[in-house]
């Protein structure tokens, strides 16, 4: 029995790379998205990306809460948020932007999507999320592996990791004089979204008139002279 254990918890580990692998994939496309984005936009969609792969505790206390079999299959299709990346945007179109990049590339495949932006939670929370499935290439097998992506704004997120806080201080039992203050805060949140936007969008249609600036790369930058020579010369 006790071999048995040690022989499963090896397994586990091996089960749980795929999921950081995973991460490590989707973290690349997002990295490459937002250094393609600012060079051609002129400004960074995305504010800050976290991921985490969640705990062996939080796992084990899902599998009891959803009554699932201690089967590596079984966990692997019934608990889908053990890669988890939360992707913070400057504006709520970024989310949109972002999220259509994503789902468009060849490998992924959207299973849910969630949108809490456009219908947010009687609480007040809002997000675009998205399971998505990705192949994994190990030494002797390809894997699918289902990654949570979260996408919010700067504000919808200070809003979240609040709200958080307090439903776990009070047990998950909010008092409604709390309740109600959060969903003034959630709708405040929003004003501030659409107000932050529409000056953004005025700047630039302003940098539109004047070009971009945008400081590249050294190394990417092409000698104009060079240039000049090959076109001259054709
Ligand atoms: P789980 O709660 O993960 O079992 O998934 P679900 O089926 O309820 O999915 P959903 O997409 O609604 O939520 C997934 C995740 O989004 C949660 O684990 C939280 O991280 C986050 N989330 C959803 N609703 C709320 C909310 O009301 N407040 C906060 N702070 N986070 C939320
Ligand atoms: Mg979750």
């Amino acid at each position: 029995m006790e071999t048995q254990l040690y022989q499963l918890r090896a397994e586990l580990i091996r089960f749980m790379m795929a999921y950081k692998f995973a991460l490590e994939e989707v973290n690349t496309k997002i990295n490459i998205l937002q250094q393609e984005f600012q060079y051609m936009h002129d400004y960074n969609p995305i504010e800050h990306v976290k991921s985490r792969v969640k705990s062996p505790e939080s796992i084990l206390k899902k599998i009891r809460k959803k009554e699932i079999p201690l089967s590596m299959p079984e966990i692997q299709d019934n608990i889908r948020d053990i890669a988890g990346i939360r992707i913070n945007c400057s504006f709520t179109k970024d989310i949109y932007r972002i999220s259509q990049m994503l789902e468009d590339q060849k490998d992924i495949t959207v299973i849910q999507k969630k949108d809490y932006i456009v219908n947010p939670k009687p609480n007040g929370y809002r997000s675009l999320h998205l399971i998505i499935q990705i192949p994994i290439f190990m030494s002797d097998r390809v894997k699918n592996v289902f990654v949570e992506i979260q996408i919010r704004t700067i504000a919808m997120d200070f809003w979240a990791s609040l709200e958080h806080k307090i439903y776990y201080k009070y047990n998950k039992d909010i008092p409604e004089r709390l309740k109600a203050e959060l969903a003034d805060a959630a709708s405040s949140a929003t004003e501030l979204d659409r107000e932050m936007e529409s000056i953004h969008q005025e700047i630039n249609e302003i940098k539109q008139q004047t070009g971009p600036l945008s400081d590249q790369d050294e190394e990417m930058i092409f000698p104009i002279d060079l240039l000049r020579e090959i076109v001259d010369n054709k």
